[in-house]
């Protein structure tokens, strides 16, 4: 644990030793290993933060109160399986405050009964409707906070979407930073309007499944020492995979969960650079961080480098140890971890806890996580105090009905010869696995880790229980027959001579249900260690569509995935009439697809993903074998901000379908582009400083008023407390180096509580970042007439070329999706603001717009850029 300290002291400070590798062409060469420059001190909260100053004074009235021990309670977890949610903090009884629940999932609560399981956040992206991305966010919130959670694990914004195989994309939204940041911040502000904390996460670099862990990657059979490194340099993390966080940030979100993996060699949640500076400093956070569940490493190093929530507490799973508790406690009184540091993060997670709307009274929590009984020990893993933990709250509403909505409008169109929209068709063959339901219950595999019927999310810890799954086979034949349609169906990929015998009748149109999927780490499926390990299609999926499509000239397919699949092989076939994309769609997800394929819900939604004709078309991918021996995998990020169409685009590639692609059963035509430029005046960089790091209250040095209240105290089996076990510290925290001074391993000015300059990027009193990067410059309008004979949707999208050598083709910065009736015209309006305008200049440490040439696009994908103009 020691080594520990060490590690991070070196991580945070001086480059690692330079590490020998192999190149592609065997031979030795040295690389020079990415390295995270240490930012000091943690900045604390702003008092004057905009949207912030009620919830900040409501903390202050609240910690001023608090002893040392109830605030340590609030920043650590107390442990794996010690109370009913998937993360608790300590309570403070006094006060009237009970624990903190933490529960996932992005997509709906975990682990419980009666509750929905909403499309996934890649599936709402795909509607490109911040209305309906937000309604989602609200109904996620409801129901989360009618079960007694405090704080709702998601939305995610990491992974972004770098690699197309990467396990838990679907949890996000987009490898577009833009859809991507619009989506979260709309996420947030409906969670959060519901009354519970959002975590934006995993922040940040978290692209990848494969040795975000050292024991799970063990379990693999992956012998390394640290986990993953992703190698990200100061551009590309601005332009690329901070920019939806710095949405987050803006969009007021209260929590952000700091990442398994390492970014440039310095764990995620002891990352200085990450959490101080860009986070906390540069988009001026306000609220806590949180650590993903073990993927602390340190004790005093994390506290200064900006965490300020421990989950699940433990160092690892059930140790009945933590890295605080007790040593967070010991760490304050021994002058380690300053005052106001651990102040600081009491504000922090009570600002964010006021912020929401919550009140120190709040509703019991009705449900545990670890079982479906009703009667259990509310202590799970100490097996203690047998009572009532679930209720079994239906807390539903009337959400299958926006669910099915969604999913509906977040299912793409990727080709139509016509044969779309289904009119009462004679003969309706139903094909696939995927059609169907899974043998053993919607729910019948661990956190949805198999591939068993049809897929209506992906697995891990960002699912939740299904209160039923509606099949395509269920809805399909429940239109049919009121249609009086003959209707077959065959549910499996591999019933080859029944299939062709029905696909091959006259009148047939068949109906191909094909999938992938893929989820968290910690599951494998079919040797997918969380991560896809290619990008066809699971199960025979190809050849099922290629044998259905030899025989049978009207051939629709239907895919679910967590993102692009091969199609080269068929989809030009001209007897495959039509192709959709349904994503993952949750609970309704055969009564969604049937909305569209009969033409209830006229489809208009947008690829969220280009899909290139082969995996290596890509250029990027997952790191499957670790290359640093049994040190850290490195992964570079050398392709900078060019993944997904971006690359296409640089490459000069061509590919099956664009981002931002997708068909409607109406035309639209575009015209009549404007430009309008703003006044907003030149930028001023930020100036000035904080004031000094403020404290709240007093603590007592004499450490017999820490230890463990009396003899009496109900003390749970591994649970995770802040007390001392023994007024002896050296005993008490069992850290066999203890007493080792501070500027023995943390880094100079770690505490130092003194005023400190703003950054000229960060913003004055304003979350998100100077204020002016968000002023609008330019905007843009243009005409969109719906040329068809069916009304629809149209989304318009306004596409930027920023114009330097280095600079994507065209880089996506506004939409809008626009209901438009047959023959009739509306304004798509679009706006610039200077961030959008911007590149990030690492020299100058801020934004700034280059001279070079800017031209503006309006159109319907990246690649179908109807109108264009140049920005004067
Ligand atoms: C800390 O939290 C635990 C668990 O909820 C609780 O038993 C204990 O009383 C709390 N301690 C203080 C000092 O509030
Ligand atoms: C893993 O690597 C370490 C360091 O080289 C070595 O000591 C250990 O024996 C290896 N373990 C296995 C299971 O190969
Ligand atoms: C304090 O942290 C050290 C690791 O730094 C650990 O070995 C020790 O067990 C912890 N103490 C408690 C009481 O959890
Ligand atoms: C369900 O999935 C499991 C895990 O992938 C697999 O072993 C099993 O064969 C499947 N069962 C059925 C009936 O499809
Ligand atoms: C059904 O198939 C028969 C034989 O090919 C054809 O004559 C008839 O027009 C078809 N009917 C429909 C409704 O497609
Ligand atoms: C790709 O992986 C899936 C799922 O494991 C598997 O069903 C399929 O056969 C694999 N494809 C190829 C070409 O190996
Ligand atoms: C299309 O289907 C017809 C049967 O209707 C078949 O004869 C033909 O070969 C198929 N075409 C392709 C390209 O598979
Ligand atoms: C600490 O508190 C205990 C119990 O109240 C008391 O006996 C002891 O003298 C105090 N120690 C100091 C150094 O004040
Ligand atoms: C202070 O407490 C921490 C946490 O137990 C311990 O790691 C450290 O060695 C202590 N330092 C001093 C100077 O006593
Ligand atoms: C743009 O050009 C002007 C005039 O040459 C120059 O002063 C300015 O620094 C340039 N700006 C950038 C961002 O290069």
């Amino acid at each position: 644990m020691h080594l520990q300290h060490v590690a991070l002291w070196l991580a945070a400070t001086v480059p690692a030793a330079a590490r020998a590798s192999c190149t592609n062409n065997g031979q030795l060469t040295k690389r020079v290993p990415a390295t995270s420059d240490p930012y000091y001190p943690s900045p604390w909260m702003d008092p004057e933060a905009d949207g912030w100053e009620d919830a900040y004074a409501k903390a202050k009235d609240f910690v001023s109160q608090l002893t040392l021990l109830e605030k340590v309670n609030l920043t650590t977890g107390v442990g794996w399986a010690a109370e009913q949610c998937v993360g608790q903090t300590g309570s403070i009884p006094r006060l009237g405050l009970r624990s903190m629940c933490m529960q996932d999932s992005p997509l709906g609560i975990r682990g419980t009964d009666y509750n929905s399981v909403f499309p996934s956040g890649q599936t709402a992206a795909a509607t490109f409707d911040r209305n309906l991305l937000n309604r989602r966010g609200y109904a996620m919130g409801i129901e989360a906070k009618g079960k007694g959670v405090t704080v709702l694990l998601g939305p995610v914004a990491g992974p972004l979407g770098r690699m197309p195989e990467g396990g838990r994309n679907w949890e996000g939204f987009s490898p577009d930073p833009v859809l991507t940041g619009i989506s979260i911040a709309e996420t947030i502000k409906g969670v959060q309007d519901a009354g519970v904390v959002a975590c934006a996460k995993h922040f940040v670099g978290n692209e990848q499944e494969h040795f975000r862990q050292v024991g799970e990657a063990k379990g693999y059979g992956y012998n390394i020492s640290e986990t993953l490194s992703s190698n990200i340099d100061d551009k590309t993390m601005h332009e690329l995979y901070l920019w939806p966080f710095q949405d987050a940030v803006r969009a007021g979100v209260g929590s952000v969960m700091c990442s398994y993996q390492q970014v440039n060699n310095s764990y995620a949640c002891q990352n200085s650079k990450l959490l101080n500076d860009l986070l906390k400093n540069e988009l001026g956070f306000q609220g806590f961080v949180m650590s993903d569940w073990q993927a602390q490493h340190t004790g005093a190093a994390s506290a200064v480098a900006g965490l300020d929530m421990t989950m699940p507490g433990d160092t690892e799973f059930n140790t009945g140890i933590s890295f605080w508790g007790a040593n967070l406690t010991l760490g304050v009184l021994n002058g380690t971890v300053p005052a106001w540091r651990l102040d600081d993060m009491a504000m922090r997670i009570m600002a964010a806890y006021f912020k929401a709307g919550l009140t120190i009274k709040q509703d019991p929590i009705n449900f545990s996580f670890w079982t479906r009984d009703t009667y259990g020990p509310i202590h799970w893993a100490a097996n203690k105090d047998v009572q009532q933990i679930n209720w079994h709250v239906d807390v539903r509403q009337d959400h299958g009905n926006l669910i099915r909505e969604i999913a509906a409008k977040g299912t793409v169109l990727l080709k139509n010869n016509g044969s779309l929209p289904l009119k009462k068709p004679k003969f309706l063959v139903v094909v696939g696995d995927d059609a169907g339901g899974n043998p053993l219950g919607p729910n019948g595999c661990n956190d949805r880790g198999c591939d068993n019927g049809t897929v209506g999310i992906g697995w891990g810890s960002g699912t939740a229980n299904y209160p039923y799954l509606v099949t395509p086979d269920a809805a399909l034949q429940a239109q049919a027959i009121k249609d009086g349609t003959r209707y077959e169906s065959v549910l499996s990929n591999y019933a080859n001579t029944q299939t062709r015998a029905l696909v091959s009748q006259a009148n047939a149109t068949a109906v191909i249900f094909v999938n992938a999927d893929s989820g968290e780490g910690y599951i494998n499926v079919d040797g997918n260690e969380g991560d896809r390990k290619n990008l066809t299609l699971w199960k025979n999926g190809d050849d099922l569509v290629k044998n259905v499509a030899s025989v049978c000239p009207n051939t629709i397919v239907v895919i679910h995935s967590p993102g692009p699949v091969l199609i080269t092989d068929w989809y030009n076939n001209p007897n495959i009439t039509a192709i959709l994309w349904a994503g993952f769609p949750g609970q309704e997800s055969g009564n969604s697809i049937t909305d569209v394929l009969y033409g209830k819900v006229n489809p208009s939604a947008r690829t969220p993903f280009s899909w290139g004709a082969t995996r290596e078309s890509f250029g990027t991918d997952v790191l499957y074998e670790p290359n640093n021996g049994n040190g850290a995998p490195q992964q570079d990020f050398s392709e900078g901000v060019f993944i997904d169409y971006r690359h296409f685009d640089k490459a000069n590639a061509s590919l099956i379908y664009e981002f931002g692609f997708g068909l409607s059963y109406t035309t639209f035509e575009y015209s009549n582009i404007q430009v309008q430029k703003s006044s907003s005046g030149a930028y001023n960089p930020t100036t000035g400083t904080t004031g000094p790091a403020p404290t709240f209250g007093n603590y007592s040095t004499n450490l017999t008023d820490y230890v463990f209240p009396s003899d009496e105290f109900p003390y749970v089996y591994q649970y995770i407390y802040p007390y001392l076990n023994t007024s002896d510290a050296k005993n008490a925290s069992a850290d066999p180096f203890y007493g080792q001074p501070a500027e023995d391993f943390l880094p100079p000015q770690a505490t130092n509580g003194s005023a400190q300059p703003l950054l000229r990027s960060s913003g004055k009193s304003v979350p998100g970042g100077n204020r002016q990067l968000f002023d609008v410059l330019y905007t843009i309008t243009a005409d969109i007439k719906n040329t068809g004979s069916l009304a629809g949707d149209e989304v318009p999208q306004l596409y930027l070329s920023l114009g330097g050598p280095d600079d994507p083709k065209v880089v996506l910065r506004d939409f809008a999706r626009i209901r438009i009736d047959p023959g009739q015209t509306s304004q798509f309006r679009a706006k610039l603001t200077r961030r959008d305008l911007s590149n990030w200049d690492p020299a100058v440490q801020d934004w700034v717009v280059s001279n070079a040439t800017k031209t503006v696009y309006v159109g319907r994908s990246s690649r179908l850029l109807d109108l264009s103009a140049q920005l004067l």
